[in-house]
């Protein structure tokens, strides 16, 4: 931050749909096996909504939670990261704002795929260092299962849905759980990559009706994968070298829960022991925007995140996105 106001974490809380799918679940369904599910990914399980629940709702969980665990005043702006709202129009914030009994608060979108929810950060933490806002709720809620393609086993395996949100304060910066340094980018040569073709304004121009495999998310597993791994790892090293840390004192690396493959891949790159990367992609599998306050939540709630530890996020998604934050953990008051 370039001001002596920071953004300081101050609350924090995570939801998931109550329905849990395993891989031998899915592999009723689809022609896959646990094996090749928790060999290439490391997922065992992920939570799936039922038909009826839509991202707001979770959303509006993870976001009671996070403002709980918060305490004190409410906030006064809202960022939801996500690329799977409630409907195209208009923005999803708003809704999840007023369910939240938050009254006529700043309350917007923010769409950069798995990348979204440190984009929201960034975000709210601008918010924050010019004065716009003194409390912002920033949320990641996805339900990529809905947007899955069931004649793709290879996504329809690696996805689950959820939510988790953080309250950030205005603070000083060498505060605990003040955001000390950012580092975002973006490359919109791999914009097909990860895509979702139909439903906004390029496909609907040309008059035709979407073919219906367009309506769903695509990807590029292999190509992903490789730039996930060169992309997370420059970048973490990018805000290492700004707020002055060496590997070494680092204490945990929070990664965007892809593929267990990917963190370590990162890890390794970086050379990070692998076992201090936070790892809940087994249980939650990807959750997109959501994935990093899930990741932040499981860890703080088993004690592998503890205060004064240094800690690194970092996060990579369609667009291309990418993108990373330290921070020194606070106590939070976990709900
Ligand atoms: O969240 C944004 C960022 N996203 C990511 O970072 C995801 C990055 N990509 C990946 O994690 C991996 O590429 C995947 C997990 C998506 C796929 O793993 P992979 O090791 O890259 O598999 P592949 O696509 O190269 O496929 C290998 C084999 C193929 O069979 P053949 O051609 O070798 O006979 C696939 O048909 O695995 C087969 N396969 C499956 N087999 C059983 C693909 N999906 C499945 C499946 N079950 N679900």
């Amino acid at each position: 931050m370039t001001t002596d106001r920071a953004a300081v974490l101050a609350g924090l809380g995570a939801w998931v749909p109550p329905r849990t799918v395993t891989n031998d679940d899915l592999s009723q369904q689809f022609d896959t096996s646990d094996e090749w599910i928790r060999s290439r990914t490391g997922i065992a399980t992920r939570h799936f909504v039922d038909p009826g629940m839509a991202t707001s709702d979770l959303a509006v969980e993870a976001g009671a939670r996070a403002l709980k665990s918060a305490g004190g005043p409410a906030p006064d702006a809202l960022v939801l990261a996500t690329t799977t709202p409630d409907r195209p129009c208009p923005g999803t914030a708003p809704d999840v704002a007023e369910r939240l009994g938050l009254g006529h608060i700043p309350a917007f979108d923010v769409s950069a795929v798995c990348t979204g929810f440190l984009y929201a950060l960034a975000t709210a933490a601008g918010l924050i260092a010019a004065g716009l806002a003194e409390r912002v709720l920033v949320i990641g809620a996805e339900s990529f299962s809905t947007i899955l393609n069931p004649e793709d086993r290879t996504t329809s395996v690696i996805f689950g849905d959820g939510a988790g949100a953080v309250v950030l304060r205005a603070g000083r910066p060498e505060e605990p759980g003040a955001l000390k340094a950012f580092d975002l980018g973006s490359d919109g040569t791999g914009v097909d990559l990860i895509t979702v073709r139909a439903g906004g304004s390029q496909q609907r121009s040309t008059g035709l009706p979407a073919a219906l495999e367009d309506t769903f998310f695509s990807m590029q597993g292999q190509q992903v994968f490789m730039q996930a791994v060169l992309r997370m790892s420059a970048s973490s090293r990018t805000v290492l070298d700004q707020v002055g840390w060496s590997v070494e004192e680092l204490d945990a690396l929070v990664g965007h829960q892809a593929n267990l493959r990917i963190l370590h891949a990162v890890a390794d790159k970086l050379k990070f022991p692998r076992e201090k990367a936070v790892v809940n992609v087994d249980k939650v599998a990807n959750t997109a925007g959501a994935s990093i306050p899930l990741a932040l939540a499981d860890a703080a709630a088993d004690g592998t995140l503890r205060p004064g530890q240094k800690v690194l996020l970092t996060a990579f998604g369609g667009g291309l996105t990418w993108g990373s934050v330290a921070l020194e953990w606070p106590e939070l008051d976990l709900a």
